[in-house]
């Protein structure tokens, strides 16, 4: 009996949980030391112009799902992501990942070797701009490589034989594995970046405007991989995207953000029809 307990108690567990996460871009000043000091909702200061671009950003991901933030642009969205793969510091905030040290670490407080060790080990991130993502200059397989070998991976061919199968994954035949992505289509780009974020076999994927840029049916065609991915992988996903039909396709629960800020949080399906904020109202109407 109790061990089915432990087990309930392990799934209800968040495998990533974000605390107060505050992130400011900007040296500040006296009128912006904290983010309540600017007035009204704006979180861009007039006297120094920095920009409080998370302001107590809190929420939990959990084994298995596809989280959604959403917001207009310049919401805060990709500063989340990139805050948690540390390409950018925080302010302050408390992040911890359950398969990490038994969740009771704080990310964030962490050397840059043990940053470098959780990006490797237990993350996977798709930027926009696939030039964030991937290296021109090296072969898709070898842009694999370099994820398998930073997280361990040593063996040239079992190297080989994995990014193999990484592409195939994302429908790139392996005839093009020892080509440049430079000379791929924008959707093909994007999933030798998925492939790549996969290749270590991360507990968590952060995926930030994946889609924003491509075509209408290309983009159909990364959102279904992307589905059918993460079901595969059951790797716990975070999906940023200003575009809430990319939202309604993918994610399970969405977190609504506006100037830094969380304003709402729920089932997508119940954000997408009952919004209960003016700000998602108006989002919601912009899509139908
Ligand atoms: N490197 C930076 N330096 C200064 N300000 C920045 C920087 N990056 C982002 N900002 C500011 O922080 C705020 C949040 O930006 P962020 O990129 O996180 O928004 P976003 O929701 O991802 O927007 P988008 O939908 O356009 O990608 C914006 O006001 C932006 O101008
Ligand atoms: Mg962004
Ligand atoms: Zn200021």
């Amino acid at each position: 009996m109790e061990c089915v307990a432990a087990v309930d108690d392990n799934s209800e567990t968040p495998l990533l949980t974000v605390k107060d996460l505050n992130k400011r871009y900007g040296k500040g000043c006296p009128a912006c030391e904290t983010p309540e000091m600017l007035a009204g909702d704006d979180n861009r200061c007039p006297h120094c112009g920095s920009v409080w671009a998370c302001i107590h950003v809190q929420f939990e991901l959990y084994a298995g799902e596809i989280l959604g933030v959403v917001g207009e642009s310049g919401s805060g969205k990709s500063s989340v992501v990139k805050s948690l793969y540390f390409d950018e510091d925080v302010h302050s905030g408390v992040a911890t990942i359950s398969a990490y040290k038994g969740g009771k670490v704080n990310i964030f407080s962490e050397s840059a070797q043990q940053k470098r060790y959780i990006r490797n080990y237990l993350m996977g991130m798709v930027y926009q701009n696939p030039l964030m993502g991937l290296k021109m200059s090296f072969s898709s397989g070898g842009n694999i490589a370099e994820k398998l070998i930073a997280s361990g991976m040593y063996h040239v061919g079992n190297i080989r034989k994995r990014a193999g199968e990484l592409l195939e994954h994302v429908d790139i035949p392996l005839s093009r594995m020892d080509e440049r992505p430079k000379n791929f289509s924008g959707g093909m780009q994007q999933r030798v970046q998925i492939s790549k974020a996969l290749a270590n076999n991360p507990p968590i994927l952060l995926l930030d405007e994946v889609t924003t840029g491509l075509d209408l049916s290309v983009q159909a065609r990364v959102l279904d991989l992307i589905r059918k991915i993460q079901r595969e992988f059951e790797v716990a996903t975070i999906v940023v995207s200003h575009d809430l039909g990319v939202i309604r396709m993918l994610a399970d629960r969405t977190v609504v953000m506006r100037h830094g800020r969380i304003v709402e949080e729920g089932l997508t399906d119940q954000i997408l029809e009952d919004p209960q904020r003016a700000y998602t109202q108006q989002l919601v109407h912009s899509l139908l």
